[in-house]
């Protein structure tokens, strides 16, 4: 496999192509954004603390039935995907109250959501990716509404394998961000899981142990998250 040119660059990190039309090149960058962009900031050891952590967490939904882009480990920064064909869709499930949902609703942070709370946003940093629902896809044509119902039972059942992984590390699983693809028709799940895209809070002290931390100028981001890859056991090297 031989990586090839730049294909794109997000906030966090940036995708190449290959000499095989169907795999990509997924680079990890240390690059830390929040706000849409509006609150960036370079955290060393980042791109390969995610990628790492991606790489473990996406072997975990595979083995459970889910189907992942990810395919290997190339280095500390990098990891081979199938090349997707993007939803533009976030899929966010919450188990407890927290970030948007509290200041939409005016729910106290912190309290249990049950049934699981299920909500899609647009993603478009110049609109702040707002809040849309499956009538919105439809009519605009953002995605085919059955795959939407597939990306949305298989954001479900993410959350039955990484609540129990996460409690097993002594960690909530307060809520997290799922983006979907097409895969030779197939809805696959692509883009990463990190501490970037969910919240983690301890289960005793409920301490914030992931992007919040960078949100909220809290510090120790990095270390948040390598020790909730400790507790998970991925070895960073
Ligand atoms: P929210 O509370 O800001 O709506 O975020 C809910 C979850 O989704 C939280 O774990 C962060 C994640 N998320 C992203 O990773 N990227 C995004 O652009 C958004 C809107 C949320
Ligand atoms: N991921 C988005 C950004 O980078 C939103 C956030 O995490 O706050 O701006």
């Amino acid at each position: 496999m031989e990586k090839r040119n730049e294909l794109y660059a997000g906030k966090a990190k940036s995708v190449f192509t290959t000499d095989d039309p169907n795999l990509m090149v997924m680079v990890f960058r240390d690059d830390t954004s929040a706000f849409d962009g509006k609150k960036v900031e370079q955290l060393d050891r980042k791109g390969m603390v995610n990628n790492k952590f991606n790489a473990f967490i996406m072997q975990k939904l595979e083995a459970a039935g889910i189907p992942t882009h990810f395919e290997v480990l190339l280095s500390d920064t990098e990891s081979l995907v199938k090349c997707l064909k993007m939803m533009p869709i976030e899929c966010v499930v919450r188990n407890y109250a927290a970030g948007s949902l509290c200041r939409r609703l005016g729910v106290e942070e912190g309290i249990t959501l049950n049934p699981p709370t299920f909500e899609m946003f647009l993603k478009n940093d110049a609109l702040g990716d707002p809040m849309v629902n499956e009538s919105h896809i439809a009519t605009f044509g953002w995605a085919d509404p059955a795959n939407i119902e597939i990306a949305k039972q298989l954001t479900f059942k993410t959350n039955e394998v990484l609540k129990k992984l996460f409690d097993d590390a002594g960690l909530l699983l307060v809520d997290y961000k799922l983006e979907f693809g097409l895969y030779q028709g197939q809805v696959v799940l692509g883009d990463e899981f990190s501490p970037d895209g969910c919240r983690l809070w301890d289960k005793e002290t409920r301490d914030k142990m992931d992007k919040d931390r960078f949100r909220q100028g809290l510090g120790g981001v990095i270390e948040a998250y390598e020790e909730v890859g400790r507790r998970l056991g991925i070895d960073f090297g």
